[in-house]
């Protein structure tokens, strides 16, 4: 068991209607709020309106910043926070996805820092502080509304990555699940496959974490049990709070306590896949984790055994590989790149990519070369 600090100062509202509670909790961070959305969903869910009224009734101003789009860019975050500091607002409040939560970390820091979003995720500074963050969560899947991570892509210089600092946990999380009633098909299925990734980069990490481990074979197996379940009936508010908590809980750090940290070889790779495609992030994961377990089976078989024995009763690492394939299938995810339209003829350009980024995860024995990774994007491709 690795050292670790365990602490997670976020407090998350979780249920019907705890929207209610936003307005006081905005109160005590300030007078002027830059409101964060995407492109338009909030407005047609109810989140949109209710965070308003919140605001309105606690005399708070709202300033908005709306168009950040999945896959969030460098760009939208500098241009929101030039806003916020031009208005000199208090707090940020992020109504949306992972993608608006994450850009809205990153403003956050921008605008206390007076500088550029990229310097922030190239670790060009060590922010002291950022503004006060909310965030009303409307999709299920990433888990940064009780972590400190934000993920930026950047157009121009072709890289995607996450960047983490304590700073930028949410002051308040509000998970209303009727929200994410509204969720279409594939990204609903797209949010249960990241969740489910997200306990599988822990799990995959550095270190021997006995309890962590029971954790994550309970938050894939409520996955397993509950995931098809919505895909069948996705207007199911239980159903729904079932998952949006699954969710929350496969990337707060409680999978990871006791690990050096997560491997995340297969969210890096994945990005590769986002930044050529446009692919949304659930999509790369369906495509990248098979990919990558079946490559690391020499290496870390022994774990995958252990996780089909935990899930499954069947200690067989390609039997392991094999069900969680099935399970992304399941709820309709792609699980090779001909599933998204890409060809074998753009392989060179996925590996190159991977390769000039030197795609890697955060676990020391499970590193990638150059061959390594071509014969993973082989595997994105096999029949
Ligand atoms: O733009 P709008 O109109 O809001 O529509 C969004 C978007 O098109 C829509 N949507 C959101 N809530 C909805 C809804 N549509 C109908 N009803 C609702 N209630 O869904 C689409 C996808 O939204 P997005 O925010 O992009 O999805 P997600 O939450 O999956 O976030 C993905 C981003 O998070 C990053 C990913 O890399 C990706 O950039 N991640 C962040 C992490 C973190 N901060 O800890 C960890 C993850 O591993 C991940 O990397
Ligand atoms: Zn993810």
């Amino acid at each position: 068991m690795e050292n670790f600090i365990a602490h997670n100062p976020t407090k998350v509202h979780f249920g019907k209607d705890v929207v209610g509670q936003l307005g006081e909790a905005a109160a005590q961070c300030g007078k002027k709020a830059l409101l964060v959305y995407g492109r338009g969903s909030v407005l047609r869910n109810g989140s949109y309106q209710d965070t308003k009224d919140q605001l309105d009734k606690a005399g708070i101003e709202i300033i908005e910043y709306s168009g950040i789009k999945p896959n969030p860019i460098v760009e939208d975050v500098d241009k929101a926070a030039a806003l916020g500091m031009e208005k000199e607002v208090d707090m940020v409040i992020a109504v949306g996805g992972g993608s608006v939560i994450d850009s809205a970390k990153i403003i956050a820091v921008c605008i206390t820092e007076q500088c550029s979003g990229w310097d922030v995720m190239k670790e060009l500074r060590d922010p002291v502080r950022a503004l006060p963050i909310m965030a009303v969560l409307t999709l299920a899947a990433t888990g940064t509304e009780m972590n400190a991570v934000a993920v930026l892509q950047n157009n121009q210089t072709m890289e995607k990555f996450g960047y983490r600092h304590p700073v930028m946990f949410p002051k308040h999380s509000f998970l209303d699940p009727n929200y994410t009633r509204s969720v279409p098909a594939n990204h609903t299925g797209y949010g249960i496959v990241d969740l489910v990734a997200h306990v599988l980069e822990s799990y995959f990490g550095y270190g021997d974490a006995s309890l962590s481990d029971r954790f994550a074979a309970s938050v894939i197996l409520e996955a397993m049990e509950y995931g098809p379940q919505l895909m069948r009936n996705p207007d199911d508010y239980l159903l729904r709070a079932r998952i949006m908590w699954a969710a929350t809980n496969a990337l707060n750090g409680l999978l990871s306590y006791g690990r050096l940290n997560g491997d995340f070889t297969s969210h890096s790779l994945g990005h590769q896949l986002s930044l050529l495609y446009d692919t949304p992030h659930g999509a790369s994961l369906s495509i990248a984790f098979p990919a990558w377990m079946k490559h690391m089976i020499p290496k870390v078989g022994h774990r995958l055994e252990k996780l089909g024995r935990d899930l499954f009763g069947d200690p067989s690492a390609g039997g392991t590989i094999k069900r969680l394939e099935s399970f992304f299938s399941e709820v309709s995810c792609p699980v090779r790149l001909g599933d998204i339209g890409v060809g074998p003829d753009q392989k060179d350009e996925i590996v190159a990519l991977m390769n000039r980024n030197e795609c890697n995860g955060k676990n020391p024995d499970n590193l990638l070369n150059d061959l390594d990774r071509e014969q993973i994007v082989d595997l994105m491709f096999e029949a």
